[in-house]
C-alpha cells in the first residue's frame, strides 16, 4: 500500500536541493554529443501545481522554492535549475513547480532516452498525460528497484539512475543500498545519483557502511540540512550520493550548496556537506 504522495511536498528544500544538482550532472552528461539514457526509479508526476490543496495543505514549498523565487543575485550554478522552474510558470507567477521528470527531460537532448517508473496507478496516469507527446520517453507503472535489472546497462552504455525513493516504508534504505550494488554491477561506468532523508545517525551510518562496503568507485556524498543534526525533534535535511560524478562536481557543489543554504536557512540553522564517502 502506497501512502507517500508527493503532491504535499512538492518545491520544499529537499527537492529544491535535489533539483539544483539534478542539472548539474545532466549538463555534465551534455558534454559529450553520444546519446544516453536516465533511468529514474520513484518519479512522481512530473509537474506540481502549488494550489493543490495539498501542496496548501503542508506550505512546504513556501521554505522551499518560494525563497528562491524572490531572491535576486543567484549564482549562474543555479541558473539551469531557476530556468526549468521559470519555463512552468511564464507569467513570473510561481504556481507551477517541476519534478524530476520535467527537469530531467528539459535538460537532455531530444534523442536522449528518459525511463521512468513509478509505482501509483494515479500518478503514473498523471505521468503518462503529462509526457504523452514526449518522444523517447516511456514510462512504466511497476516497482522502480525492477528498473536495475530491466534497463541495466542500457543501450547506450551512458547515462544517470537516479533513486528518488519515498522512505515511508523502513524498508528503502536497505533497498536502495542493494539497488546501488546490483546497478554497479551491471554498469560499472554508469553514474548513479541517490536521495536520502537525514533521518537519523544510526540509519544513516549503516547506509553508509552498506555502500563503502559495496566495492564502488568514487562516490561524492552531497547533503543540506536547514537544522541542528541531533535528529531529536525534525528530520533535518538531506542528501544525495552520487556515484561516478562527473568531472568537477566536487568544485561546483560546495558553493552552489552554501548560496542554497543561505536562502533556505535565514536564521542560519544547519550546513552543509561536499565529501568523498568514496575517494579516487
Ligand atoms: C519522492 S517521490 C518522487 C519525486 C520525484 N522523483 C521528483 O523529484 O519529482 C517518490 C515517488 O515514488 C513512488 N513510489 C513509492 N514506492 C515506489 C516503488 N517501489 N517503485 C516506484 N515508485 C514508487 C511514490 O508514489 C512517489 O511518487
Amino acid at each position: 500500500m502506497l501512502s507517500y504522495r508527493h503532491q504535499f511536498h512538492a518545491g520544499n528544500i529537499a527537492d529544491v536541493f535535489k533539483h539544483a544538482l539534478l542539472t548539474r550532472l545532466l549538463l555534465a552528461l551534455n558534454r559529450k554529443d553520444k546519446p544516453y539514457c536516465v533511468v529514474e526509479t520513484h518519479a512522481g508526476i512530473g509537474l506540481y501545481d502549488l494550489q493543490h490543496a495539498w501542496a496548501q495543505k503542508t506550505g512546504e514549498w513556501q521554505k522551499g522554492i518560494a525563497r528562491l523565487w524572490s531572491r535576486s543575485g543567484s549564482p549562474e550554478l543555479l541558473r539551469p535549475y531557476l530556468d526549468a522552474v521559470h519555463a512552468e510558470n511564464p507569467d513570473g507567477q510561481l504556481r507551477y513547480y517541476p519534478g524530476s521528470p520535467c527537469i530531467t527531460r528539459r535538460l537532455m537532448r531530444e534523442t536522449d532516452r528518459l525511463v521512468l517508473y513509478e509505482l501509483n496507478q494515479d500518478d503514473c496516469e498523471t505521468l503518462r498525460n503529462q509526457f504523452r507527446h514526449s518522444r523517447h520517453t516511456s514510462i512504466q507503472q511497476q516497482d522502480g528497484y525492477t528498473a536495475i535489472k530491466a534497463t541495466l546497462p542500457p543501450k547506450e552504455r551512458r547515462g544517470l539512475l537516479f533513486i528518488d525513493a519515498s522512505f515511508d516504508q523502513g524498508e528503502d534504505f536497505t533497498r536502495v543500498a542493494r539497488a546501488v550494488k546490483e546497478a554497479h554491477s551491471r554498469f560499472a561506468s554508469g553514474m548513479t545519483a541517490v536521495w536520502y532523508p537525514l533521518m537519523g545517525r544510526s540509519a544513516i551510518e549503516a547506509f553508509e557502511r552498506s555502500l563503502l562496503s559495496a566495492g564502488l568507485p568514487k562516490t561524492l556524498q552531497l547533503e543540506l540540512f536547514t537544522e541542528s543534526r541531533d535528529y531529536s525533534e525534525h528530520i533535518p535535511g538531506s542528501g544525495l550520493i552520487v556515484i561516478n560524478p562527473p568531472y568537477g562536481l566536487d568544485q561546483e557543489a560546495p558553493p552552489l550548496l552554501d548560496w542554497l543554504w543561505r536562502t533556505l536557512s535565514p536564521e542560519g540553522k544547519g550546513g552543509t556537506r561536499c565529501e568523498w564517502l568514496i575517494p579516487e
